[in-house]
């Protein structure tokens, strides 16, 4: 085990998860990642652990987290990556399985693990959480049950940060733009989602990669951001300030070099 702890990253077999997990192993820290379809990460030091483990249930993850951290030490440091996108639908054709499935993975999942770890962070007086969250919870969507969770996802993180404050434990948030991930690719692939559309919105005009959420995960875990608790930070290659550009006749092109 490496000085500073443990790091847990869920959701870490693949997408943000893995992007940052392999970003932390290579920093040099003790890396755990846990999924429900756990898969090893390929050419780091990352440690897999084994058991497929659930966001979502409230018994696999206080069990899971006690077994962790018998076998790794204290974990000082929580990435919750781990989430399912929305599924797109009008109004009259959100399932309701559909729209609790997505909640409790997004928003419990988070708060469950957040709990579990934290809880012992602040009686340790030590430790840092960093919860993936999303453009979309700071906007509207046809992805209703999605944007809510992320909504809440934004708003737990302030809760928390304020619950643990005084024990110096901090937690924020990252609201990640449109990432290409593998998940995200199979969406462009299949024709569900334009490359175009969304990249275009945005002022940077482009996706974003794993690995630029993965560096803003990092920072807010080191003690390089010992000052920042409860924040949310876009990390969206400025889909917020872009996107309102459209009621004004669209974004400037960058001028000929
Ligand atoms: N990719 C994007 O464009 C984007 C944008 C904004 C926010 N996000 C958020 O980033 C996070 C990671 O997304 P991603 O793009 O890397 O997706 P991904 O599908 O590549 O990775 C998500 C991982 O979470 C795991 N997972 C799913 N349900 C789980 C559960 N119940 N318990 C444990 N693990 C579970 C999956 O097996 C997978 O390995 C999610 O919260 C997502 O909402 C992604």
């Amino acid at each position: 085990m490496s000085a500073d702890g443990t790091i847990l990253v869920t959701g870490g077999s693949r997408g943000i998860g893995a992007a940052t997990a392999t970003l932390l192993a290579d920093q040099g820290h003790h890396v755990v990642i846990v999924d429900i379809a756990p898969e090893p990460l390929v050419g780091t030091n990352a440690i897999l652990w084994p058991a497929p483990f659930d966001v979502a249930s409230e018994a696999a993850v206080v069990a899971g987290i006690a077994d962790i951290e018998q076998a790794h030490g204290p974990i000082t440091g929580l990435v919750n990556a781990a989430g399912v996108f929305g599924k797109m639908h009008t109004i009259d054709r959100v399932r309701m399985e559909q729209w609790d499935r997505e909640v409790n993975i997004d928003l419990r999942g988070t708060f469950l693990v957040a709990r579990s770890v934290g809880i012992g962070m602040a009686k340790r007086r030590h430790g840092a959480i960093v919860n993936v969250a999303s453009v979309a919870g700071m906007t509207s969507g046809p992805i209703h049950a999605y944007t809510a969770a992320k909504a809440g996802v934004i708003q737990i993180t302030q809760t928390l940060a304020a619950e643990w404050g005084r024990t110096g434990v901090r937690v924020n948030a990252v609201s990640p733009g449109f990432t290409r991930t593998a998940a995200l690719e199979a969406g462009i692939a299949s024709g569900a989602l334009n490359k175009d559309l969304l990249a275009s919105p945005t002022a940077m005009n482009r996706l974003v990669e794993p690995m630029e959420v993965a560096q803003a995960i990092a920072w807010l875990l080191s003690p390089r951001s010992s000052g920042v608790t409860g924040i949310n930070l876009p990390v969206d290659a400025g889909y917020i300030a872009g996107t309102t550009w459209a009621a004004y006749g669209g974004l400037p092109e960058a001028p000929r070099s």
